[in-house]
């Protein structure tokens, strides 16, 4: 199994009284699987996800990635796991302004010691997402859907084994929507696990897995 979790909870205090935004969440993901998650605003999703990726520390549970405890890893390790075992699209835009394009999709590549530049990979990546003709511009020149579909290519570039994106293609027209579903497809298909939350229905047939996530209790759907 490429990701195990058990029991996951957390807890956040707001005013006096304490809620659970995730709550004993369970689910096993194997390599290829493509998993959605829905939900209402404000039901848990990103926080699961943050917890996922090693952002947030789980307040109880657990989460392995290929048998490795993420909440256990000191800030070095977690950093040297998002770098080289996940690539994360994050729900707000985080693109670094003063870096073109084309080296904000390189950014994870120069984290450590790799081989060459990873501009070639890059730039292969920039086509995938459609938007090759961009690479030499700058983030403020960028569309809200163009920015996305550059975090999309950085979050590829290590070739992770587990995609871990909140809301991809919310801010796309729905042919490019379209495009991104099948590029997580393949990578799917090609072992990649692929973790989506998503407000688009459309979206879902594109995995072969979902999931709803209602007030922080995650459920799946049955295969239909
Ligand atoms: N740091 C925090 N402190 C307190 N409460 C928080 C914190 N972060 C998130 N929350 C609350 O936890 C709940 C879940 O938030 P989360 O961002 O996971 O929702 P979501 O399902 O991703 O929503 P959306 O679809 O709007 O992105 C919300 O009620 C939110 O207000
Ligand atoms: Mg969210």
């Amino acid at each position: 199994m490429l990701l195990e979790i058990k029991d996951l909870t957390k807890e956040y205090i707001r005013g006096a009284a304490s809620f659970r935004a995730v709550d004993q969440v369970s689910l096993s993901v194997s390599q290829g699987d493509f998993v959605s998650i829905i939900g209402r605003s404000g039901s848990g999703k990103s926080t699961l996800l943050n917890m996922v990726a090693g952002l947030i520390t789980p307040t109880a549970g657990s989460i392995a990635v290929d048998g490795q405890s993420i909440p256990s890893l000191s800030d070095k390790e977690a950093s040297r796991y998002r770098n080289s075992k996940i690539g994360y699209v994050p729900q707000g835009h985080s693109v670094l302004s003063n870096l073109t394009v084309l080296d904000n999709v390189r950014v994870p590549f120069c984290f450590f010691k790799r081989k060459g530049d990873g501009s070639l990979r890059a730039l292969s990546l920039l086509e995938q997402v459609g938007i090759p003709h961009l690479a030499q511009a700058y983030p403020k020149q960028l569309s809200g859907g163009e920015l996305r579909r550059v975090s999309i290519a950085r979050a590829l570039i290590n070739d992770p084994v587990l995609l871990i994106a909140d809301e991809p293609t919310g801010d796309l027209d729905m042919h490019t929507t379209a495009d991104i579903m099948k590029l997580f497809r393949d990578i799917s298909q090609k072992g990649t696990a692929v973790l989506m939350v998503t407000h688009e229905l459309d979206t879902i047939s594109f995995g072969n897995r979902t999931c709803v996530m209602n007030s922080g209790v995650l459920t799946e759907r049955p295969a239909t």
